[in-house]
């Protein structure tokens, strides 16, 4: 099966992503996680990503592009995958369809996570992660069962994203409703465009994705 989440930042593209993954040993392909593990390498790419993604930007279409013709063609991603994150703009999904058309592989579904803006605000700047194993955590709608212990690794040790200032949030919102927005129209002219309640719990969008994929 393959998949794209597709929602503003904040939306639980990655929350859903990595249920998936346990829950349908789906690959989660997140260009934001590459992109930051190359800034942490501090590889060629990373540096010329760095910049843009602290102000909150979008990295050009052909880094992202050649991220992913890479990674999709990795032995783990022949069961399917889930796009966290990608295409995020018509050139970048024009790319993927020729990805996909020459490895003869389709799309199964594009899931539109829907959110009012007004919540992302407060998920994007309580979000915190391990810094040992990458489990994600929220100041308000998601903590530790342990006051500052890794439910999943039990490391002490949390980081907070760079772009996940207040003032970051506003640039990214932007470059969502002008960049990416304009990919609903586009998938949903296939067919394949399906919406969940992104407000709602996190159990409850599980269920709806899980709705849809049973649908398909
Ligand atoms: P990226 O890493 O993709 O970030 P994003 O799209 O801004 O999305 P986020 O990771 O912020 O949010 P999410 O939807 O995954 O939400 P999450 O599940 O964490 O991109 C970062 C940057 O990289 C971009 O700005 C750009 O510069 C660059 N980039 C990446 N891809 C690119 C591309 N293709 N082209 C160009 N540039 C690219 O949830 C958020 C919080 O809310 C969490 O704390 C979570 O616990 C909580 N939460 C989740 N669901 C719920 C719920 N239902 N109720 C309450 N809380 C919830």
């Amino acid at each position: 099966m393959r998949l794209i989440l597709l929602g503003p930042p904040g939306a639980g593209k990655g929350t859903q992503a990595q249920r998936l993954t346990a829950s349908h040993g789906l690959v989660q392909l997140s260009t934001g996680d590459m992109l930051r593990a190359a800034v942490k390498a501090g590889t060629a790419t990373g540096l010329k990503a760095k910049a843009v993604m602290d102000r909150g930007e979008l990295v050009s279409d052909e880094i992202v592009v050649g991220i992913i013709a890479e990674r999709i063609d990795q032995p783990d991603c022949r069961k399917g995958f889930i796009l966290d994150g990608f295409p995020r703009t018509t050139k970048q999904a024009e790319a993927l369809d020729k990805m996909l058309a020459e490895r003869k592989l389709k799309l199964d579904a594009v899931i539109e996570m829907k959110v009012d803006d007004s919540a992302l605000v407060e998920r994007i700047t309580g979000r915190f992660t391990c810094a040992k194993c990458g489990a994600g955590y929220h100041d308000t709608f998601k903590q530790p069962k342990t006051p500052g212990v890794c439910d999943v690794c039990g490391s002490t040790e949390f980081s907070r994203r760079a772009d996940d200032k207040a003032e970051t949030v506003v640039p990214r919102l932007k470059a969502y409703h002008e960049q990416t927005a304009p990919l609903l129209p586009y998938y949903n002219g296939r067919g394949i465009l399906r919406q969940v309640d992104g407000m709602a719990a996190m159990d409850e969008v599980t269920r709806q994705i899980e709705g849809v994929l049973a649908a398909l």
